[in-house]
């Protein structure tokens, strides 16, 4: 099997979540989707992760991005824990997990994603079998793979990140921009290379030119 890399489209799948079975591509529908795995159910890391992501439903909703979540654990496990970790986030704010969480407890799907660390020799279940590892895939409307990361298990993601290089994306498709180092929402972009001159003037008044090939722009987006 290739391995995925971006510009791939994200494959299809059928699968049983919490929120009952789905086709991928048809769940996604017209949104953006974040497709993430974790290690394992009821493990310390990925439950501060879940609840992270259930607090941030409304960041996700307001960039027409849909939420889903997979590990190699069967469905009655996926419910029970959803349980704890919307008591572990209580703690900070409300947390409802509202979010499916795919059941992959034979691994078909984390293998057809490659998800799958055979590296890591702690990661494995009772059976030796290898758990999924932290991944993130960011997918676009047309189903098209945008950004893939990989964390060690033992590191808890950034969705701060993650949300980040949603805006950015979403930014770059609408506007002929990149996006510098660290930037966040509401900073200056730059000017995408393939602007012209002539058009930078007419598309972006404000662009300072600092070097020929680096152009910047204050952009107004909601
Ligand atoms: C965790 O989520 O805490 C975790 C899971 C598997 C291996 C190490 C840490």
């Amino acid at each position: 099997m290739p391995t995925l890399r971006l510009g791939n489209i994200a494959p299809d799948f059928e699968a049983e979540t919490t929120q009952g079975p789905i086709k991928f591509h048809e769940w996604i529908g017209d949104s953006w989707a974040v497709l993430f795995s974790h290690p394992g159910d009821f493990t310390p890391v990925c439950t501060t992760e879940l609840a992270e992501v259930a607090r941030r439903a409304p960041d996700f909703a307001k960039r027409n991005v849909k939420v889903i979540g997979i590990s190699a654990n069967g469905l009655e496990d996926h419910v029970k824990w959803a349980k704890d970790i919307e008591e572990w986030g209580a703690q900070f704010a409300p947390t409802t997990v509202d979010f499916p969480i795919i059941a992959d407890p034979d691994r078909k799907i984390s293998t057809l994603y490659d998800m799958l660390d055979e590296q890591d020799a702690t990661n494995r279940d009772a059976k030796g079998l290898p758990f999924t590892i932290r991944t993130v895939f960011v997918i676009d409307p047309k189903k098209v793979i945008r950004l893939l990361i990989a964390y060690p298990a033992s590191t808890g993601r950034n969705f701060d990140e993650i949300i980040r290089v949603i805006d950015s994306l979403q930014i770059g498709d609408k506007y002929r921009v990149t996006t510098p180092v660290n930037w966040r929402k509401g900073d200056d972009v730059i000017v995408h290379p393939s602007v012209t001159t002539e058009e930078a003037k007419v598309l972006f008044p404000e662009h300072t030119v600092h070097k020929p090939y680096l152009r910047t722009t204050p952009l107004k987006v909601d």
